[in-house]
Parts: C-alpha cells; sequence; structure tokens
C-alpha cells in the first residue's frame, strides 16, 4: 500500500458544527482511492516525563483483521490502546482513523472516538444503573438512538450473549464472566467499526473466561475489526490474523499467530514467549 499520503480538505458531514471550525483534515492515498487500512498509525511517541513509554509505534490495522498483541508488563500495550481512542495523548506521532486524522486540532474527537469500542480489564460498569439502562445510556446520549430503538439494539444484543433475561439486574448481581459480557454489549450498542480490548479476561476466575472469548470468537468470525491485548494465547492462535509483540514502547515483532509463536526472532521475544507458553 502506498505511504505516500497527500492532504486534502474535504469537510466530513458534520451536523453541528461550529461556524468558525475549519473542516476537518481527510487524509486520502495518492489518487484518492479508499483502499486505506482503517487504521494507520505512525511512529507514535508518548513521554510520561522521563518514561518513553511508546517509542515510535507504527502500525496498520485493516478493516475486518483481528490484531492481537502481546508482550511482558510495562511494554505499552495498554497506553498504545489507549492512545489509538485518545484515552491517552500521544506526545507525538500520527493516528489516522477512517481517512481522519485523530490528532489534528480541527478534528472532533468525540464523534470518531464513538466509533472504537473499548473494553477494560475491569468492566466499568456503572453500579447504581441497571444493565439495559448501563447498555442505552450511551447510544441515547450520543447517537440520539430512541428509548425504544436502544434497548430494541440492547435485547438483540443481549441475546446474542446469552443475558436477556438479566437486563434488569444491577451489576453486582452478576458473576465477573457476565459483568465482562455486558461491557462488550455495551460497547456494541455504540455501532462501533472497531473494537479494543484491553486484558478482558485477566480479571475472569478461570472458569469464567471461556464464555467471554466465546463471544470475541464470534465477533471476529462476523468480521468485527478488533484489537486485542492478552494473554490468552490459544485465542490469538485460533482467531488472530497477526500477532505483534512490543517490549519497552516498541514493536519488535509481528506476523502470523503461526510465524511468531514457532518462530520467535528476538530473544524478548523468546523469553517472553516461554513464560507464557510454559
Ligand atoms: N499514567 C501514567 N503515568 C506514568 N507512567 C505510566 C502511566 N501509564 C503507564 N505508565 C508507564 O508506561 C509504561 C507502559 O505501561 P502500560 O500500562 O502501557 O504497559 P502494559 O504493556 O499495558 O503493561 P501490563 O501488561 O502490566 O498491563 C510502564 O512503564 C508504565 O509504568
Ligand atoms: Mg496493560
Amino acid at each position: 500500500m502506498s505511504t505516500n499520503l497527500k492532504r486534502t480538505a474535504k469537510p466530513e458531514k458534520t451536523t453541528a458544527a461550529p461556524k468558525s471550525m475549519k473542516p476537518e483534515i481527510k487524509i486520502e492515498p495518492e489518487g484518492g482511492e479508499m483502499n486505506e487500512s482503517l487504521i494507520m498509525v505512525r511512529n507514535l511517541e508518548k513521554h510520561y516525563g522521563d518514561l518513553h513509554a511508546l517509542d515510535g509505534v507504527s502500525m496498520d490495522i485493516e478493516k475486518g483483521e483481528v490484531v492481537v498483541i502481546i508482550g511482558p508488563s510495562g511494554s505499552g500495550k495498554s497506553t498504545f490502546l489507549r492512545s489509538l481512542n485518545l484515552l491517552e495523548m500521544p506526545t507525538s506521532g500520527e493516528i489516522i482513523f477512517e481517512g481522519v486524522n485523530m490528532l489534528d486540532k480541527h478534528v472532533d474527537i468525540n464523534k470518531h472516538r464513538q466509533k472504537m469500542g473499548m473494553v477494560f480489564q475491569h468492566f466499568n460498569l456503572f453500579p447504581h444503573m441497571t444493565i439495559m439502562k448501563n447498555i442505552t445510556i450511551a447510544p441515547m446520549k450520543l447517537l440520539k438512538m430512541s428509548k425504544e430503538e436502544a434497548e430494541e439494539k440492547a435485547h438483540e444484543l443481549l441475546k446474542r450473549v446469552g443475558l436477556d433475561d438479566r437486563a434488569n439486574a444491577y451489576p453486582s448481581q452478576l458473576s465477573g464472566g457476565q459483568k465482562q459480557r455486558i461491557a462488550i454489549v455495551r460497547a456494541l450498542c455504540m455501532q462501533p467499526d472497531v473494537m479494543l480490548f484491553d486484558e478482558p479476561t485477566s480479571a475472569l476466575d478461570p472458569e469464567m473466561v471461556g464464555e467471554v472469548l466465546d463471544v470475541m470468537k464470534s465477533l471476529a468470525k462476523e468480521g468485527m475489526t478488533m484489537a486485542v491485548v492478552t494473554h490468552e494465547m490459544g485465542f490469538a492462535k485460533e482467531v488472530a490474523d497477526r500477532v505483534v509483540f512490543m517490549a519497552d514502547g516498541k514493536i519488535l515483532e509481528t506476523g502470523t499467530p503461526e510465524q511468531l509463536f514457532s518462530n520467535p526472532k528476538t530473544d524478548k521475544a523468546k523469553q517472553f514467549l516461554a513464560s507464557v507458553l510454559s
């Protein structure tokens, strides 16, 4: 793919952009053909004071691709994922999502961030709201869905994860695995174009890991674009199109699960895989 990008000022179809706001800068490949990756990350840097958490990370994520990110603790996996939707503000670099330069100061970050669903290790459900309310509050507020529309969509998604009968329960009445399936439904109800998962099964009791991975597998089969930080190597082997190994804020290796797991090139990847696969 051409990395030769040209900038063309092309306003997006926005609804309520203030008049003073400049049009968003759309970045298109040379020739204007729209075969660009869904997400293009270029030379991403993140410093926390003296700490260099992301050190020149570049990555393309194609539509429909499942990318699994692995690496030792502190290697920058969460920082990378959180930078993609600007929960962390990178120090420098480029993130082009659906042709929009997310770090352009004229971009309405919230509008584009909504297209990236995120699921964390800890489910972050609102404890005082029912499951239904937890799921529907964002689409009603941010996508302006009617209550009926949001609830219909929520029921449909809850059925898919086998939890429609828990719509009126509160998070405290659910198991960890159920809460995580709800967190996935909540993200999906926003109709995202990509789902980011940061160790979604790490906080779960072992017997609940499978039910969450199953939901993620079915999402992958349906063609959802996914970036997943996980230590579940079985999941990576089965589902990932590509595995990315990070260490010290850098991408050291990338390849198919087969390539990376059977034939790691760097000592750091060899060491890491020996520790997680043993
Ligand atoms: N908000 C922060 N302030 C300061 N340093 C931070 C912050 N967040 C992360 N770091 C540091 O940045 C580095 C990368 O952290 P990050 O959480 O991205 O690693 P990780 O690969 O996700 O690790 P883990 O597997 O333990 O989750 C670490 O050294 C971490 O201590
Ligand atoms: Mg992390």
